[in-house]
């Protein structure tokens, strides 16, 4: 590899392979979140994932070139996390915070991944794919924000649990 077009290839088929595991991860998660808004923002941004796909293949054509078959370690390895908190047996309420903390991590590499293409598509001159990176960038951006939202929305019930609990105790002992 020698050129920064190869590199850009490279890096956007990985991006390729990154959207078809991470689609599938949002599957399970949107099937283990006990909170409805949760589970239609994964839902959501499942379908999103799917068009993000769509915009990957259009600039490949774009651009006159073929998806290198590769697979995307960073989503392969998120996805690992995902199925190594689940042999932890974790409770219904810490494995919703499980689960939106790997989301977090998910946005956030797909944010930086995306970012990084932008930038390169325009160094390129390649603006009409650059133009189609943005808006994957810009919806995991937005995924992103939903689920800081979420987090701080769990973390609130959690805390209201726990007191409950400490009371239920208490009330007990008496
Ligand atoms: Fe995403």
């Amino acid at each position: 590899m020698d050129t920064p077009r190869e590199l850009f290839l490279h890096e956007l088929s990985d991006m390729l392979s990154a959207e078809h595991i991470i689609a599938k991860t949002l599957g399970e998660l949107t099937s283990e979140t006990q909170h409805d808004e949760i589970k239609a923002a994964f839902k959501e941004h499942g379908a999103e994932s799917k068009e993000q796909i769509k915009r990957l293949q259009e600039a490949f054509k774009l651009l006159g070139e073929k998806p290198e078959d590769t697979t995307c370690h960073a989503a392969e390895g998120l996805r690992q996390e995902h199925e190594a908190l689940h042999e932890e047996q974790p409770s219904p309420e810490v494995l919703e915070m499980g689960n939106l903390l790997g989301a977090a991590k998910t946005e956030h590499y797909e944010i930086a991944s995306y970012t990084g293409l932008v930038q390169i598509a325009r160094d390129l001159g390649e603006r009409e794919v650059a133009d189609l990176l943005k808006q994957n960038l810009d919806e995991e951006q937005a995924m992103a924000k939903r689920i800081v939202d979420f987090t701080k929305m769990t973390g609130k019930e959690a805390k209201q649990a726990m007191r409950e609990q400490e009371k239920a105790e208490k009330a007990a002992a008496r």
